[in-house]
């Protein structure tokens, strides 16, 4: 099954040189959308997962359908500002621009397995601070699981010794 037919191209958004990978049309479309979860589950199969962290906002639409059907809960992760409690916070450069990433200071508990999950693996800087936030509490990070890898730009490098898991490769 190649997915890559799900998946819309934009040139030149949101600036001049980067082609977006849109998921939208992916996610539009309910069969190729549980199909691709799916692909992921089976893919992550053999490692021992208490958790999911998914960073805001496309990590939640791939890393919460994975957390339900595997039936381990999800941590949302998300920009500085917007979680209620008690929160950890760590500051990264993306693809486009720069911010701080959050996470609520009790969300993992120490030794617990956390499998990280989001749309794009790009330059690796979303992944590499969710690892360090999951990290600071004690969470034991057993992989990283993305629809598409943009594997040009090396995102793998910032993770060593981590799993890689992606549906998609461009
Ligand atoms: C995008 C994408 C990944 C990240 C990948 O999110 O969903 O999280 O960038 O890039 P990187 O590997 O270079 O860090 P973005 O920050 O645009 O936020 P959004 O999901 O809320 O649109």
């Amino acid at each position: 099954m190649d997915f890559k037919e799900y998946i819309r191209v934009i040139p030149d958004f949101p600036q001049p040189g980067i082609s977006f990978k849109d998921i939208t049309t992916l996610l539009n479309n309910g069969e190729k959308y549980r199909e691709a979860i799916n692909e992921l589950k089976k893919m992550v199969s053999d490692l021992k997962i208490d958790l999911i962290a998914g960073p805001e906002a496309r990590g939640f639409v791939v890393g919460a359908p994975l957390a339900y059907a595997l039936g381990v809960g999800f941590i949302p992760i998300r920009k500085s500002g917007k979680l209620p409690y008690k929160t950890i916070e760590v500051g990264y450069d993306l693809e486009y621009g720069s911010d701080r990433l959050a996470m609520h200071s009790d969300a993992v508990k120490p030794g617990q397995n956390v499998l990280i999950a989001d749309d794009l693996l790009a330059t690796g800087g979303t992944i590499s601070t969710s690892v360090q936030l999951v990290r600071e509490l004690g969470g034991n990070v057993v992989g990283t699981a993305f629809l598409i890898e943009l594997s040009e730009l090396n995102g793998r490098e910032k993770l060593p010794g981590i799993e890689v898991f992606s549906l998609l490769q461009y």
